[in-house]
């Protein structure tokens, strides 16, 4: 028996039709923290426009596996994974986050 998935029935289940999605990729030659850094930077940028934001490096290793995914986001063929940002609408707005520390922070005089 064949299972309807999500993808075959249409849905986007990369980027759940997220209003806007910025991907990030470097050439072959580009520091990998190339998209570190312009990615944050469209996050404090979504934030300050009210935006939710979210960083997501899973779909720039489907991106360099799949071609057809290639050809339908109009990526050149040899790219960095890079990173993706998804930008939303919040609905609700965090109360309880989690508080993230740094395992050590050594200071240098
Ligand atoms: C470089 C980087 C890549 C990430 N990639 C993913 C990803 O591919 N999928 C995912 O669910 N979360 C990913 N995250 C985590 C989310 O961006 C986010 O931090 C996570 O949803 C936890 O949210 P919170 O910090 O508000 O609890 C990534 C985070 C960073 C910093």
């Amino acid at each position: 028996m064949d299972v309807p998935t999500s993808r075959a029935s249409g849905e986007d289940w990369l980027f759940y039709d997220a209003p806007l999605v910025l991907h990030f990729s470097g050439s072959a030659y580009s520091d990998p923290a190339d998209c570190a850094v312009v990615a944050s930077l469209a996050m404090l940028a979504g934030e300050s426009l009210g935006l939710g934001s979210c960083m997501l490096g899973f779909p720039g290793y489907i991106f360099r596996y799949s071609k057809p995914l290639r050809e339908k986001y109009v990526l050149p063929p040899k790219i960095q994974p890079g990173l993706t940002v998804v930008f939303g609408y919040p609905r609700f707005t965090p109360r309880n986050a989690v508080r993230r520390r740094f395992r050590e922070v050594r200071e240098y005089a």
